[in-house]
């Protein structure tokens, strides 16, 4: 396909936000050895673009570019990068709806979430405008009379941050902003299957007046683009959502250098459903925490436990309520659910619910690739599902629902927590007293109780056990990309006794 009919597929209000290249040093740049990545649309499979394919020479290029600039960017009075982050918002928000088609065009969700994805992700620009001047230290009581002890936050240094492709935006912006804010420079790796929806938020923060070789993306080879960045002393943290595997791969590398690492990784969320609970508002929940993204998403419900006294009403319920979503090209009005991925995505689903069905459960709805054809996958919900299930063990990370059964309090409890995971679980009750407990027993980085939409830039987001380290979004988020600095004085004469 030619050049011209790539370019074709993308038509945006603002052709200027539909950048082909890497950013390296402020200059839009091609991969050193000219080598080209295609992006594909997921609902079509047609080529939106053909990117760079850069690699570790590039890689170093943007890490070289990162650290000169570091110091004259950590110099800045912190009044002044949030000002410039504040205009980046700004641009954000005036290019919505061409960030979303590109969201929607890349990854396949439907626009209604992506157009949700980019407020979502314009969020943390806005948030950590105001919170980078809140960057405070500590004055510490001394123990000596001659001494004073204080704490400064500084900068760790170049960032090296590493983000997937199922939220092309708000995983870029949810590191980025924090970042800036705390007087951090950054190379970017964004995920290979969604480049574009970085590649325009990069150049708005072009427009936006972030100095050259502050923000740097360079995408293409994940081996030699993570090498590089893992191996240079100049990267002082490195920043990472996605798989599991890969974080324990690059948390085992950051020990060369000893780098600073936070990791958002794998989830396996249990949705309990006790006797006591709301049906209606438990099958909303449901709905929208299994199916949002074709549930793609690592705080997607994995597990439904259900309370055997509310059961059949709850799995009738739902299942009526899922036969409702309508499958289909996430640019066409009325859709809930875009495709898969890919052919990977696909085909894991496809090995989860034939290793149920093999196990005993039985499918209520769904449990075949959709007539769409592609990546597409029906809407899907498995009963009698227990926990000698791949899908109880692993994060299927596609759109199907498997309902299990539980009696007791306990045993919910021991099902939830029986999984190396700790990212997010949800609960419904309508008795608090009861949720709370509940919520103290799950072990667990973030807990929704009668709600399973609990992202938020103004709230903690990160897992306990294999699900990762750190935390990103609120005023937590932003000490990833602090060091700690304890100054003391010394030789304090006597204090002034008038
Ligand atoms: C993720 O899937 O990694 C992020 C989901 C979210 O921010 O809600």
């Amino acid at each position: 396909m030619g050049f011209a009919q790539v370019g074709a597929m993308v038509q945006l209000k603002n052709m200027g936000l539909f950048k082909t290249q890497g950013l390296i040093n402020g200059e839009w740049a091609n991969a050193l050895d000219n080598r080209t990545l295609a992006v594909n649309n997921p609902a079509t499979g047609d080529v939106l673009a053909n990117v760079p394919f850069m690699g570790k020479i590039d890689a170093e290029k943007a890490i070289a570019a990162a650290s000169v600039a570091f110091l004259p960017w950590s110099k800045r009075t912190a009044f002044d990068r949030c000002k410039l982050l504040r205009k980046w918002f700004d641009l954000i928000l005036e290019n919505k709806d061409d960030l979303a088609k590109l969201i929607t065009l890349e990854n396949g969700k439907p626009l209604t979430e992506a157009n949700g994805e980019v407020v979502y992700g314009g969020g943390f620009v806005e948030y950590y405008a105001e919170e980078g001047k809140r960057v405070f230290g500590d004055i510490i009581p001394s123990p000596f009379p001659t001494k004073r002890m204080l704490v400064m936050k500084q900068a760790v240094g170049v960032v090296g941050a590493i983000t997937p492709w199922n939220f092309p935006l708000a995983m870029i912006t949810r590191k980025v902003a924090p970042a800036l804010a705390a007087g951090c420079t950054i190379v970017l790796k964004p995920a290979e299957l969604t480049p574009l929806t970085a590649l325009a938020a990069a150049e708005l923060a072009v427009q936006a007046g972030i100095p050259s070789g502050v923000l740097n993306v360079v995408m293409g080879d994940a081996v030699e683009i993570g090498a590089a960045m893992m191996d240079s002393n100049e990267v002082r943290k490195i920043t990472f959502t996605g798989s599991t595997h890969v974080g324990k791969l690059l948390m085992a590398a950051a020990s060369k250098t000893v780098k600073k690492i936070s990791l958002e990784l794998g989830g396996n969320a249990p949705l309990i459903i006790f006797n006591d609970a709301d049906i209606e508002i438990a099958v909303q929940g449901a709905l929208y925490g299994k199916y949002r993204n074709a549930g793609q998403t690592c705080v997607c419900v994995n597990r439904i436990l259900v309370q055997d006294g509310i059961y059949d009403k709850f799995s009738e319920a739902f299942t009526k309520a899922v036969q409702k979503l309508r499958v289909g090209h996430g640019l066409d009005p009325g859709v809930t659910q875009g495709p898969l991925i890919n052919e990977a995505s696909l085909k894991k689903v496809e090995a989860h619910v034939q290793d149920a069905v093999s196990k005993g459960a039985k499918v209520l709805v769904g449990g075949k690739r959709h007539s769409l054809g592609g990546t597409f996958y029906q809407p899907t919900v498995l009963c009698g599902c227990n926990d000698e299930m791949l899908i109880f063990r692993e994060e299927v990370f596609g759109p199907v629902a498997p309902l299990m059964r539980f009696q007791t309090d306990e045993e919910a409890i021991k099902m939830a927590n029986d999984t190396e995971y700790g990212l997010a679980a949800y609960a419904y009750t309508e008795n608090i007293e009861h949720g709370w407990r509940i919520a103290e027993a799950l072990d667990y980085g973030m807990v929704g109780l009668n709600e399973t939409l609990i992202s938020s830039e103004v709230a903690p987001f990160g897992g306990t056990k294999q699900s990762g380290l750190g935390r990103e979004g609120s005023n937590y988020g932003i000490d990833e990309y602090l060091e700690l600095k304890y100054l003391c004085l010394g030789n304090i004469k006597q204090p002034f006794m008038c």
